[in-house]
């Protein structure tokens, strides 16, 4: 069997990626973060397609040249086709058909989701892959998702969140707390320092396996201006308190939901994916509870967490296996299911 060399393109939100990878192995994962976005408290679509259209050209000349690997020795390019934001989808799939076209190779589109679980499948040095079936909570800024997966394209949404994300949930209570967007790694940081019980928030009752953190800003916004009322230097009084006490209330609310799965399931293989898996709370607590419930947690590596191009390379790898290709007038979608 030949080596296949991919060549993967993520750029479905705020951060222009790209991949080279050799089968299941990582040779290069580039990332340019768009610093622009800071300023506006959020990602500006406008600001991230037209920065998209800056960086992909450096960031896959420095992905390729990482990698050692010349245009000419690539199998195939993959590219995510969604979901995510339109126009900052279609830099990435017009690059990516280009190049595919030019260099008259396959195009593989990927679903980001999808590949934000598949990332467990990178072959990497003291990192386990899991065995299907398993139980996949993929949380991000855009999703919170518990999926049962079966194979690698064989995936159903068990569960999901009925309004904001768990990243949002992070990145707006940060917002309450003036914290600068995205304010999810700050709220981690200043939870390694404070007290998780100090403060109780209330869960909120959502039925089955879905989700709900709209409640939880809310109760934060009105606990914040109430305790402000009294005292003006709360926040930077408590500062770390209050955001363990936050990262508490995220991390037992997606715990319950966890819980209730492997019963419902009777899987204990629990994988997580997407952006918030960085946090260091979450990290713990399911490392904990491999010995506590006899789970097995597979947690990534941090550099395959948030947005990277390397996890749409390995569901490219997969897609190429079974020779699942596409031809130039695949479309880009705003949102997909599996
Ligand atoms: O997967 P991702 O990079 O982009 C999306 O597809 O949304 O996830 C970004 C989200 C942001 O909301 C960010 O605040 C959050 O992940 N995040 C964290 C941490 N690192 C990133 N949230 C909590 N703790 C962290 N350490
Ligand atoms: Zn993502």
């Amino acid at each position: 069997n030949p080596e296949v060399y991919i060549l993967a393109i993520e750029s479905s939100c705020d951060d222009t990626a790209a991949a080279v990878l050799c089968n299941d192995k990582v040779l290069s994962n580039v990332v340019a973060n768009q610093l622009v976005h800071t300023q506006y408290g959020g990602v500006v679509p406008e600001l991230a397609s037209r920065a998209h259209q800056q960086n992909i050209v450096p960031v896959i000349d420095a992905a390729l040249k990482k990698a050692n690997i010349s245009k000419e020795q690539l199998s195939a390019i993959a590219f995510t086709q969604g979901p995510g934001l339109m126009g900052s989808l279609l830099v990435g799939s017009s690059f990516a058909k280009s190049m595919a076209l030019a260099l008259n190779i396959p195009l593989i589109a990927v679903n980001h989701m999808q590949a934000h679980i598949l990332a467990h499948f990178i072959d990497e040095e003291g990192y386990d892959k899991p065995e299907f079936p398993f139980i996949a909570l993929t949380i991000s800024g855009g999703h919170t998702q518990i999926v049962r997966v079966d194979n690698y394209f064989d995936m159903t949404i068990i569960g999901e969140t009925t309004d904001d994300a768990v990243g949002e949930a992070f990145d707006k209570t940060a917002k309450i707390l003036g914290l600068p967007y995205p304010g999810g790694p700050l709220v981690d940081k200043n939870a390694q320092l404070g007290n998780p019980k100090a403060f109780k928030f209330t869960k909120p009752k959502v039925p089955g396996l879905d989700f709900s953190f709209s409640g939880l800003k809310t109760a934060i916004l009105y606990f914040i201006q109430k305790n402000k009322a009294e005292n003006p230097n709360f926040i930077d009084e408590n500062i770390n308190d209050i955001c363990a006490s936050i990262q508490y209330t995220i991390i037992e609310i997606l715990m319950d939901k966890l819980k209730m799965a492997v019963k419902e399931t009777g899987i204990k293989q629990i994988a997580i994916g997407g952006g918030v898996s960085a946090n260091s709370g979450i990290r713990n607590t399911l490392k904990e509870a491999e010995a506590k419930y006899g789970w097995k947690t597979f947690v990534p590596k941090f550099e395959y967490t948030t947005d990277n191009a390397a996890m749409i390379g390995i569901v490219g790898y997969q897609k190429f296996l079974s020779q699942n290709f596409e031809n130039a007038s695949v479309v880009s979608k705003a949102r997909i299911q599996f």
